[in-house]
């Protein structure tokens, strides 16, 4: 008799959003282990394989198909594997934020999308910022290897390695068409039976790696504290479609204000909110505490558990511009936003 999938995804799935950054991955798996990643991983069964040849190391699998993730979980209840997990999002923006620099030993892409006509290779996931990226995540001697039986992506990826700096090939060639002993992928057998070549590409860090470590703690819920006058009509008016934009660390970032509802017996406030930073997208509220007899306070509102980002400190200081420009009684009486975000109000539309 299966286990119900809610509990499946209690077990087997990463809460990503309500922990700490970088993941303290030995406090997830109850131990110290070498750490490898898998990603896109499918029907997860080179995943799954590979967890129960190595049981002495622990695994992680990034996939953003929630499909995928019912098939995985089906081979890790049947085999019993306790030294899995499931990360559900996006690879580039998990390994940049989850994965502490130096914390991997093996990363794999296998048959990533070769997205094949030429208006879509931006999607490509292989470009050489994303190989510098999996180059910082690798410990020394760490290794990444990537297939592809797409003979245009084959060509792209040794044009992304050619232009990163963090890696170099294990190899006296930039890929190989075979690895013995290796449990083949879905795509890899199609391609195995189609007599499709493959190519192989098994890359070493061979760089030092400059990136102060981050710590981003989840109990760390931005607020601001407005003190003074203002019309609760004006109040409710001023959001509605507002927009801003920028970027952070290279990321685009993107705040959008939608309506705001009134608590009738307290009078606070949520403003709907979207934040999307990079391929990381947060539907939230932001909420306005009425504190009597003068003062507002502005924070993140904890239903759906947003998660603190730079992009969610910068939508909290967003409503605080937008509020004072609405109501000029209004001043920050203090604030824990600091000089970490964008202070430029008007880069609004
Ligand atoms: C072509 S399939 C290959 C599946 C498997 N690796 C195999 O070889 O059979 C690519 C997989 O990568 C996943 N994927 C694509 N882009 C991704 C991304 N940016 N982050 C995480 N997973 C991604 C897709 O959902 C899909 O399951």
């Amino acid at each position: 008799m299966p286990r119900p999938f809610s509990s499946q995804l209690h077990d087997h799935l990463i809460p990503w959003t309500k922990l700490n950054w970088p993941v303290d991955w030995p406090a997830l798996f109850g131990r110290q282990a070498q750490l490898e990643v898998e990603i896109g991983f499918g029907n997860g069964g080179f995943l799954a394989d590979r967890a129960s040849r190595y049981p002495n190391r622990d695994f992680i699998g990034i996939e953003r198909s929630l499909a995928s993730t019912h098939r995985i979980f089906k081979r890790i209840e049947r085999d019993g594997l306790t030294n899995i997990r499931v990360l559900l999002g996006d690879a580039a923006f998990a390994l940049n934020h989850l994965f502490a620099p130096e914390s991997v030993t093996q990363v794999f892409v296998n048959f990533s999308d070769p997205w094949p006509k030429e208006r879509h290779h931006s999607r490509r996931l292989i470009q050489p910022s994303f190989l510098d990226l999996v180059g910082r995540r690798l410990c020394e001697d760490g290794q990444v290897t990537i297939a592809t039986d797409h003979e245009g992506y084959a060509l792209w990826i040794e044009d992304a390695f050619e232009h990163q700096r963090m890696l170099a090939s294990v190899h006296e060639t930039v890929a190989i068409d075979q690895i013995e002993g290796r449990s083949p992928t879905k795509y890899e057998q199609r391609a195995l039976d189609a007599g499709v070549p493959i190519r192989y590409y098994e890359w070493k860090r061979c760089a030092p790696v400059h990136e102060s470590a981050r710590d981003e703690r989840i109990e760390e819920v931005p607020n601001v504290i407005l003190d003074g006058t203002f019309d609760v009509d004006t109040l409710l008016d001023a959001f509605d479609g507002s927009t801003w934009q920028g970027e952070h660390e290279g990321v685009s970032v993107v705040v959008k204000l939608g309506c705001a509802f009134q608590d009738r017996d307290r009078g606070h406030v949520l403003i709907e909110t979207m934040v999307r930073e990079g391929a990381f997208a947060q539907h939230l509220a932001i909420a306005l505490i009425y504190r009597p007899p003068s003062q507002l306070l502005v924070k993140p509102s904890p239903i759906g558990h947003p998660r603190p980002t730079w992009g969610v400190k910068q939508a909290v200081q967003f409503v605080t511009q937008t509020l004072c420009v609405a109501c000029p009684g209004l001043r920050v009486a203090s604030s824990t936003l600091g000089e970490s975000v964008d202070a430029e109000p008007f880069r609004a539309s």
